[in-house]
């Protein structure tokens, strides 16, 4: 699912504060953003403790305001250090929620920017605390809990069964979204829409200070997904550019298509685990062989076996019932772990030495611990941008969408079977935005007024480095700065080096051209 490219569900912390106070008073402390006013102007609301909080009234379309409003959500970190610019944080997805970035990670974020900056998240159109709504189950959470429970962890192409089934309920989820979003504002929601949302925010915030509006300039920080929002805006608005910051960098030509990741380094990023695992030794990896040759050969025997002989797992101390670990659920955790691998190979070590003694325990735990696959709103979202898109990808029959299998499995032996389906998301997604929100071309711009700034690691299982540099080629004037690691982003590797960059960029200053940066990180050895 679109899920893996998801930051916010692999690289954040899932603790959720429980709303409690009803007083929506804007100097008491809320706790719920039901419990902040909406406003067509900026007004900040104590939240959390320690952030405000806001709402924007915005029209669901810019270039036509009766059709009505909706609002955006929106919440500051500030700077101990007043005045301070704001930067707004979008995690990635499409789908991700920047307001639960900042609420619990934003360590992760303030070590990137430094503390001399007001941190923002918001949550795009269509996810979590903005609207439209893009629930496909509306009022029903008891269905979307069963739809979830159907959906398996896709695919393992050597299963006809596996294969057909993807195909067809893929297809059933598209139509049932479309039928249920028909007549509704869902379709309000495209990136060119949240794009234009953040130009609004620039604006706002300039009216509050008593500054021109018309000549705000943004500043922005969007890491995987968040680069296509990043660089949308920057084609759309390209002298409204205070800093830019694009981070794991999406080719957005292909995500515009319906055809986005690339795994030509996604192999490389697993196949890194066993590299690490050999040379951090007996005692820190679980998992370890004297050749990482032996241990890639006995995480494919693992994979292999699994395919046809799931794990049973029946304790009760890790399952309330008794459960299955699948090939599903293996190939997806370790391609999703190749993403923070600082984060998950201590943790993928153990699960493999489990599961090749068919101990399926820390494998259960480990999928628990992941969202539900299919019921974030990502595949909406992106099959919006695309959906008019000349040469879309569209794999409208079985025969092709084997034959896409057939391709990613010969691109990746690793990720391709958990990255095929994402192809099959707008099968039959027919949620169509009106004409003044596509963007039916390529970002680029020949000029900004502030150059971007695009960070891309070494080996990325997604994003690989060419994809940045093909992005920043489309803005002439942009500079691209790499970090020397495995994962995705720069937020998978501590860098003081890359930290120093970005800070210098935010006041002021490029780094010089071919910048790499080293970093502190190390495998089963820190933890980011
Ligand atoms: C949605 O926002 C709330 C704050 O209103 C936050 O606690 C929660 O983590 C977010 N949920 C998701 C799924 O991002
Ligand atoms: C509270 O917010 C509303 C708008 O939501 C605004 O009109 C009002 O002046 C605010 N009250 C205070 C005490 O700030
Ligand atoms: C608020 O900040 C304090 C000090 O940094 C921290 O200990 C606490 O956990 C924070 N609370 C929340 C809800 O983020
Ligand atoms: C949208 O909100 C503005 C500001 O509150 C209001 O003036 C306008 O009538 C609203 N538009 C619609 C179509 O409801
Ligand atoms: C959408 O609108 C059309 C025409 O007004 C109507 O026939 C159809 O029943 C509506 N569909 C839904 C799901 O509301
Ligand atoms: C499965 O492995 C875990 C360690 O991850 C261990 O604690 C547990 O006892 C094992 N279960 C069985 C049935 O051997
Ligand atoms: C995809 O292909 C099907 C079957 O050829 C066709 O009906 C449909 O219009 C195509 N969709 C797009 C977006 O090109
Ligand atoms: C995948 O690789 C095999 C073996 O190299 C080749 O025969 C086949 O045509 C390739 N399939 C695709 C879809 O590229
Ligand atoms: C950039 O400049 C080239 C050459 O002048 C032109 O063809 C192209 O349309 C320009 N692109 C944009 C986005 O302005
Ligand atoms: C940066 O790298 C590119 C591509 O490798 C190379 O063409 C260029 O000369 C380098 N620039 C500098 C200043 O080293």
């Amino acid at each position: 699912m679109a899920r893996t490219l998801i930051l916010s569900s692999l690289l954040l912390a899932a603790s959720s504060a429980n709303p409690i106070s009803r007083d929506a008073a804007n100097n008491t402390m809320v706790y719920s953003f039901d419990d902040v006013t909406p406003c067509t102007d900026l007004i900040w609301t104590p939240c959390y403790t320690n952030f405000t909080c806001a709402r924007l009234i915005v029209p669901l379309d810019y270039a036509e305001p009766t059709v009505g409003n909706t609002t955006i959500a929106y919440i500051k970190l500030s700077s101990p250090t007043q005045p301070a610019e704001d930067i707004l944080f979008n995690p990635g997805g499409p789908g991700g929620s920047g307001v639960d970035s900042v609420l619990n990670a934003n360590a992760e974020l303030l070590n990137k920017l430094g503390t001399s900056y007001n941190l923002i998240g918001f949550d795009p159109r269509g996810v979590n605390n903005s609207g439209p709504s893009l629930s496909c189950f509306p009022n029903d959470p008891a269905s979307e809990e069963l739809f979830a429970s159907q959906i398996k962890r896709p695919i393992n192409s050597k299963s006809p069964e596996s294969v057909v089934r993807e195909f067809e309920i893929m297809g059933a989820w598209g139509d049932w979204c479309s039928n249920v979003h028909r007549n509704d504002s869902a379709k309000y929601a495209s990136t060119v829409a949240t794009a234009t949302d953040m130009l609004n925010y620039a604006e706002k915030k300039a009216v509050a200070e008593g500054t021109k509006p018309e000549e705000a300039k943004l500043w922005y920080w969007g890491v995987s997904y968040g680069t296509v929002l990043g660089s949308t805006y920057a084609a759309l608005f390209p002298d409204r550019i205070g800093r830019l910051i694009l981070d794991g960098v999406v080719d957005v030509e292909t995500y515009y298509k319906g055809a986005w990741g690339d795994l030509s380094q996604s192999d490389e990023a697993v196949l890194s685990f066993a590299t690490a695992c050999q040379a951090a030794g007996k005692d820190k990896c679980a998992f370890y062989s004297s050749t990482a040759d032996e241990i890639a050969k006995r995480m494919r025997d693992v994979l292999e076996d699994l395919r046809t002989n799931p794990v049973p797992v029946a304790d009760p101390a890790i399952s309330p019932v008794p459960t299955l670990v699948t090939y599903e659920d293996i190939s997806f955790t370790l391609f999703a772990g190749a993403y923070v691998p600082f984060k998950t190979f201590p943790m993928l070590a153990q699960i493999f030495a489990d599961l090749e003694q068919r101990n399926g325990s820390s494998l259960a735990l480990a999928v628990q611990a992941q969202p539900p696959t299919a019921l974030d709103y990502g595949g909406l979202l992106a099959c919006m941008d695309n959906i008019k898109m000349p040469g879309v990808y569209n794999i409208s029959t079985m025969e092709l969408w084997e034959q896409h299998i057939e391709d990613l499995n010969n691109q990746s032996k690793w990720a391709g079977d958990p990255w095929a389906s994402v192809a099959l998301l707008c099968r039959k997604m027919d949620i169509v935005p009106p004409e003044s929100q596509r963007f039916l071309q390529v970002p680029s711009a020949n000029k900004t007024s502030f150059p971007i700034l695009f960070i891309g690691n070494t080996v990325d299982p997604i994003t690989p480095i060419v994809g940045a540099r093909k992005m920043s080629g489309l803005f002439p004037g942009s500079v691209l700065l790499t970090q020397e690691s495995v994962g995705h982003t720069s937020l998978a590797a501590l860098s003081e080096c890359t930290s120093h960059n970005v800070q210098q960029y935010l006041e002021g200053t490029l780094p010089a051209a071919n910048t790499t940066c080293k970093v502190e990180s190390a495998p089963f050895i820190t933890e980011v």
